[in-house]
């Protein structure tokens, strides 16, 4: 790599460094944050040259950027999709130019999946039936109907796809756990927030919120005590990703549980990247390894926490 043309590699420098060209979603919550400082850290400490584009939550600036990568004559393409579906083309774009792609974190719905080398992340899935797991545990004791509602991730990402799902699956075994209301919050806080207060204001009786991040789960605390109910007793609480203040608020005891989601991705993301520049080959999905959190366990991790 490192020609500035002639070999159609190097992203136009000559320092014989890998050229990475990488597309983030955006700066919705404090996961993507710390995802963000660990690829940035992590390249600057590999010696690979990082182009950076935050997509602001847009498909369309992904695109966008990709295309530019591929301008640029980037040695490698990673990305983390917005969305699941619509990546075709420009991945197909990618693959014509002969730039290998990585994806990180989520995943794409492309049948072909000889258009990216590989995809590292967690399994979002399994996320989601650790968080039923933990709800169907809490509450076997008695008949009575659990209502539940769900704050979900982006609307079409594969982490708002996944934990539905897995969660779904698990409390889909005993018809006592009902899902009230199920709605979109983005990821973030303040609509986690917004769409807490409409569920408040529309279900009186809500006994479990279940958020796909913490962030919006610390939106619902304060539509939550704003209502003047107590979050982690009134409505149990369960999120997932265990960031700094998601674990803060479960060692406060207004959250119940959180499923682990490491946004700790850029050590092994630019390990990849250079063992797929130098043609190595890599396996085809790396699964991000990952734990859970009981407010006592939060309490006992939170000083130690990176992040
Ligand atoms: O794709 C990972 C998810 O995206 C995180 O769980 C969420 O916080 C982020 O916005």
């Amino acid at each position: 790599c490192g020609g500035d043309g002639g070999d159609g590699a190097g992203g136009g420098t000559d320092d014989g460094k890998i050229t990475l060209g990488f597309s983030q979603v955006g700066a919705e919550s404090g996961w993507r944050t710390a995802n963000t400082k660990s690829i940035q850290d992590s390249a600057k400490q590999a010696g690979i040259d990082l182009k950076f584009s935050d997509a602001q939550q847009k498909q369309e600036n992904q695109i966008k950027a990709i295309r530019s990568f591929i301008q640029q004559k980037v040695d490698i393409i990673a990305f983390s999709p917005v969305v699941e579906s619509g990546w075709d083309t420009v991945l197909k774009e990618a693959k014509d130019a002969g730039i290998p792609v990585i994806l990180t974190d989520r995943a794409v719905d492309s049948t072909d999946t000889t258009l990216y080398k590989t995809f590292i992340g967690s399994d979002f899935v399994e996320e989601g039936k650790k968080a039923g797991d933990w709800l169907v545990n809490q509450y076997t004791t008695t008949t009575d109907p659990v209502n539940i509602v769900e704050l979900q991730g982006t609307t079409g990402s594969a982490p708002a796809n996944d934990r539905k799902k897995g969660f779904g699956d698990v409390i889909a075994t005993d018809p006592k756990f009902k899902i009230i209301a199920s709605q979109t919050g983005e990821f973030t806080r303040a609509k986690g927030k917004e769409v807490m207060e409409a569920f408040l204001k529309a279900n009186p009786d809500i006994d479990v919120l279940y958020a796909h991040n913490d962030d919006m789960g610390l939106g619902a605390i304060e539509a939550i005590e704003g209502a003047g109910k107590k979050p982690g007793t009134d409505i149990k609480i369960i999120t997932v990703d265990a960031v700094h203040d998601g674990m803060q608020a479960l060692a406060d005891g207004k959250i119940n549980f959180i499923v682990e989601c490491s946004p700790l991705l850029g050590p092994q993301l630019m390990d990849l990247v250079q063992k797929v520049h130098a043609g190595e080959t890599v396996e085809p999905r790396v699964i991000t390894k990952e734990t859970t959190f009981t407010q006592e366990q939060a309490k006992a991790v939170l000083p130690e926490r990176q992040y």
